[in-house]
């Protein structure tokens, strides 16, 4: 695991993603919130004023929340739309179908179709304030698979910013799990300000454990995990 502190996080994570395509990447995975959104907006950038191209790349995504529909502003498939996808040149973008009669099944195509099209090169990771990565949240299985999760109600209270009020936050996602989320070559956390710090340090420093959930991260063989000093201020 690499920690890089800095007071650019998305100038080292868009710089890793550029490293990655130009060594060859042609999946990329992509998280939602807030934090990669300075990311997005570095990678279009990029793309619009240096000539970044991710023409023959394809993406999937990390979570979607169920009964969301992919046109309701709050769903993570308009967020990558609004964000990155609509802006840059890249192939497709491949959803969670939070709209499936059957959530279940759509969650475990879905885990099949991400080891299709993968496996994954480079996926860009944000971490919850109660350590959940993707929306495994803790006590998650460490080998888990796509999968629907609920939401706790730390973690819909974090997320009631985005909505008109509480009740509208969905109580349920499809996730990636942390064994899916592990599949993928390169794990790249970004996380700031110090909302982030306890669940940094515990991801960073804490025991492996399902209690924080982005600690499978000291597993990975090839992790960075991204920070700002604010986020890095309770790391020893
Ligand atoms: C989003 C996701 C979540 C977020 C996490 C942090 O696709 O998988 O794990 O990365 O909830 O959210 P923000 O960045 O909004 O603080």
């Amino acid at each position: 695991m690499e920690i890089v502190i800095t007071d650019h996080p998305e100038q080292v994570v868009a710089d890793i993603i550029s490293a990655e395509i130009a060594a060859g990447a042609t999946t990329l995975g992509l998280a939602t919130g807030s934090s990669p959104v300075d990311t997005y907006k570095e990678l279009v950038r990029r793309h619009k004023e240096e000539g970044l191209s991710f023409a023959g790349i394809n993406a999937v995504m990390l979570d979607e929340y169920v009964g969301l529909p992919p046109d309701h502003p709050e769903s993570y498939a308009r967020f990558i739309r609004e964000h990155f996808s609509d802006h840059v040149d890249i192939g497709e973008v491949y959803p969670p179908d939070g709209m499936a009669e059957d959530a279940q099944a759509a969650a475990d195509a879905y885990d099949e179709l991400i080891k299709e099209v993968g496996p994954v090169d480079v996926q860009i990771l944000g971490i919850g304030s109660n350590g959940h990565i993707g929306f495994n949240e803790p006590s998650s299985s460490l080998s888990s698979r796509t999968r629907i999760k609920t939401l706790t109600a730390k973690t819909r209270e974090d997320n009631a910013r985005f909505f008109d009020s509480i009740d509208e936050v969905p109580r349920h996602v499809i996730t990636q799990g942390l064994g899916t989320i592990c599949d993928a070559k390169h794990a790249v956390l970004v996380a700031t300000g110090e909302g982030k710090a306890d669940a940094i340090a515990a991801a960073v420093e804490g025991p492996l454990s399902a209690s924080c959930p982005g600690s499978i991260l000291q597993w990975h063989p090839n992790a960075t995990i991204v920070v700002d000093e604010a986020a890095a201020s309770k790391l020893r």
